[in-house]
């Protein structure tokens, strides 16, 4: 399968929320207590002919900037690795010297693939999810393997 990384814009961004929506339940996204609507974030997606296979969107503040949601749809084909580069090239044209995502502790897979792709875990935040579920009740309570969903795993990379 052959994709084109693609900034969002207007012209693809609903077939791109209708994905996020499928995956997760809803536009809105959640990390460190932060309610995010993806629809007004900036972000990537890979295009496979007319079709999202990917997105990540993105959030920038104090020269960091933190990747609020990524997925692949189509695993192990290079999209999750080429999504992140575009966020981190998008993140070096703006000055920033950090790129930083946080996961749940359910995400072995993530976790993995975080690591493997160069980022260090930074911290893990305790309980963090009982925050993000009062601002979006719609987050399942086991994730991943039926792991209780609790913690926040943050990863980083300094570019
Ligand atoms: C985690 C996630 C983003 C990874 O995306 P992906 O598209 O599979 O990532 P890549 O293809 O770039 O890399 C995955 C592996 O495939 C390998 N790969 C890349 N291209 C490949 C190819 N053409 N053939 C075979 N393997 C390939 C990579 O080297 C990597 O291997 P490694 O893990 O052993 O280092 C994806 O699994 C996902 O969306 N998961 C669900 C949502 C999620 O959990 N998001 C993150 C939470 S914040």
């Amino acid at each position: 399968m052959t994709f084109i990384i693609k900034p969002i814009t207007s012209e693809i961004r609903s077939a791109v929320t209708e994905k996020v929506t499928e995956s997760w339940r809803s536009p809105y996204v959640v990390s460190m207590g932060v309610l995010r609507d993806t629809r007004e974030q900036p972000g990537f997606a890979a295009m496979a002919e007319k079709e999202p296979v990917g997105y990540v969107f993105y959030s920038i503040a104090d020269n960091d900037c933190e990747i609020t949601v990524l997925e692949s749809l189509v695993e192990r084909r290079g999209i999750g690795g080429a999504l992140i580069n575009a966020v981190i090239e998008a993140a070096k044209e703006n000055g920033c010297r950090r790129v930083w995502l946080v996961t749940t502790n359910d995400n072995i897979h993530a976790i993995r693939f975080y690591q493997r792709f160069g980022m260090s875990l930074r911290t893990v935040h305790i309980n963090s999810m009982d925050a993000a579920r009062k601002l979006k009740p719609e987050i399942p309570l086991t994730g991943d393997n039926d792991i209780p969903i609790a913690h926040e795993f943050e990863f980083e990379l300094y570019i």
